[in-house]
């Protein structure tokens, strides 16, 4: 079972920092789960929100801003993100909006990035379904994972039918017959953000497939 880092280790260092994802990685990890948004710039960012308050001293939104400015309130590029993780573990980039998606493709087509990265070592997911009929076209394929926080059933439908790779639900919409249909269709089920420990010890005697935590030491 992957082991997935939510934001990073976000149970213990800033959500989606530099710091967050070498903490992840120092804990050991199979995945790393963070957020994607465009710059003014057109550059992928790594960061939840479409704005700056929570998370940063700076306020207004992250599209109106130039990388280099967003890089200085301590928001890395996806760029910078790839570099640390080098390969060591998987990458769950949700792309958090449409706008994001061609940086995210520009920086994953770049050369050999696209063959050992993008097949091997990343998952694509979104919550805005159109994104990933997108990329379910193109070439190379990408891994898609299916997020949903409403609907299981309208999700399970959606991922055969793009040929999704995973589903990624809120775990409490799960139930033991839930996750062993989604893989009797050959689809990973991948829940997020679990961190209670009793309902971690439930989904891993369900055999799910990954578990996005913001502890991910408690996987
Ligand atoms: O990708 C799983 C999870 O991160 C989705 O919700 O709001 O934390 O991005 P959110
Ligand atoms: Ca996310």
């Amino acid at each position: 079972m992957w082991r997935i880092g939510h934001r990073g280790a976000s149970g213990y260092a800033p959500e989606n920092t530099l710091i967050s994802f070498e903490k992840a990685l120092a804990l050991g990890v199979e995945g790393i789960e963070l957020d994607v948004r465009v710059s003014l710039d057109q550059q992928a960012m790594v960061i939840h929100d479409a704005t700056l308050d929570r998370t940063t001293a700076a306020s207004g939104w992250v599209k109106d801003y130039h990388s280099a400015d967003l890089q200085q309130m301590g928001i890395p590029t996806l760029e910078a993100v790839y570099n640390l993780v080098a390969h060591r573990c998987l990458l769950n980039i949700e792309i958090k909006e449409k706008a994001a998606l061609q940086p995210v493709l520009h920086f994953l087509e770049q050369g050999v990035k696209a063959h050992t990265f993008a097949n091997a070592k990343c998952i694509l997911s979104a919550f805005d379904w159109h994104i990933l009929e997108t990329l379910r076209d193109l070439h190379p394929p990408y891994r898609l994972g299916v997020l949903t926080e409403e609907s299981l059933e309208a999700a399970i439908q959606f991922a055969q039918k793009i040929g999704a790779f995973s589903l990624h639900p809120d775990h409490k919409l799960l139930t033991f017959e839930a996750v062993k249909s989604i893989q009797q269709h050959g689809i990973k089920i991948i829940p997020w953000t679990v961190n209670d420990p009793e309902r971690i010890h439930t989904l891993k005697a369900w055999q799910v497939d990954g578990i996005i935590s913001d502890f991910p030491d408690r996987l």
